[in-house]
């Protein structure tokens, strides 16, 4: 099967990307399976819709495939779940050769990479995304954590999978504001690295009905795959991929939690982060243009009005500020991304009038 591969030597892996992949798992693993013990960790509602088949059918292939389920939501990515789902992998059997699924969201990836690099001071671990964002984003990469009172993904470890097996089929039992949202992340890539695929986006965008999810999904991960190769540790070409996500970021923490998807935030953010690169002569207003419109093109969330100095803080507090200094992704021309400390407050507050 042709793959995307993540190049990190001895620790590359590679990452399937096809319609009907799941059905395959077993077969695709089969060179994996020595006989040791395999876990899906995912969210209950999920083992009923993909994990139990995929659990069903990896046991008539022989394997010894068990399972464990994390409560849905952020507030699974915590000391607690993260404690509980090692004792019960204690309980279950599991050993230093046993291998982890982690089928789900950005939640259950982040967890179960964590739980998978340090369970017997780290075992094997195959991502299988369920959720857009997840396909092109969280499941590549291997940044894993989880959050503590004091702040999100505060602990946690670069640790990278096995391998990533991405199926399009999944995203239909998805709603479609959720398919939508996640857009935004596909967006991003053509912003950042590829203005071609960008064009590509925004004529796709014109009828979602026929969108190409999975040439759109390949494409993102090459792109991600080639960053992540790169700059496995965010020294600092890897911080472009957080193009959208400084206001984005700051929307989704004023708004409040389950007020807008991380997607939609994103979106909004690199509109403001366009507005910038624009004002410092950076992009043209033209590839403004082409970039605003294939955003505009996503179905955005109506916002109440924000008051820039209410969103300020969260911009200042957010993780890519390094001693105090804000980097902040800006696009010098389509295709092109780079990191800046050059963005002054007040031409952040000026973005935000995008936003109404
Ligand atoms: N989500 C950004 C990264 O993986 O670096």
């Amino acid at each position: 099967m042709k793959s995307v591969q993540v190049n990190l030597g001895s620790r590359s892996y590679p990452i399937h990307v096809k319609s009907g992949l799941l059905k395959q798992t077993a077969s695709i693993l089969s060179d994996q399976n020595h006989g040791q013990k395999w876990v899906i960790i995912s969210q209950y509602n999920l083992m009923e819709l993909f994990g139990f088949d995929l659990m069903t059918e990896l046991n008539e292939s022989g394997f010894n495939c068990d399972y464990i389920t994390l409560p849905l939501g952020e507030a699974s990515k915590c000391l607690n779940e993260f404690g509980r789902v090692i004792s019960q992998m204690v309980e279950i059997g599991c050993d230093r050769k046993t291998t982890i699924l982690a089928l789900g969201g950005g939640v259950v990836g982040d967890v179960s990479g964590f739980v998978a690099s340090s369970f017997m001071r780290g075992i094997d671990y195959y991502q299988i995304p369920t959720t857009l964002l997840a396909m092109v984003d969280s499941a590549i990469g291997g940044k894993t954590g989880i959050n503590i009172a004091e702040g999100k993904n505060l602990v946690g470890a670069i640790y990278q999978p096995k391998g990533v097996l991405i199926d399009p089929v999944i995203l239909e039992s998805l709603s479609k504001e959720e398919v939508m949202a996640g857009l935004g992340e596909v967006i991003k890539y053509g912003a950042i690295w590829d203005k071609a695929f960008l064009i590509d986006i925004s004529t796709w965008l014109e009828d979602i009905d026929s969108f190409p999810f999975e040439d759109a999904i390949r494409k993102s991960c090459k792109i991600k795959a080639e960053v992540v190769s790169k700059d496995e540790r965010e020294g600092d070409l890897r911080r472009i991929l957080n193009f959208g996500h400084t206001i984005g970021h700051a929307l989704e923490s004023h708004l409040g939690y389950g007020k807008i998807r991380h997607g939609e935030a994103v979106a909004l953010g690199m509109k403001c982060a366009g507005f910038i690169s624009q004002k410092l002569n950076l992009l043209s207003k033209e590839e403004l243009s082409t970039l605003n419109q294939t955003i505009n093109r996503l179905p955005l969330p109506q916002l109440p009005h924000i008051n820039g100095n209410h969103l300020m803080p969260f911009i200042k507090t957010d993780k890519k500020s390094e001693k105090g200094v804000l980097n902040f992704v800006l696009l010098d021309g389509l295709g092109n991304a780079i990191s800046s400390t050059d963005v002054t407050e007040e031409l952040i507050q000026e973005s935000l009038k995008v936003l109404n």
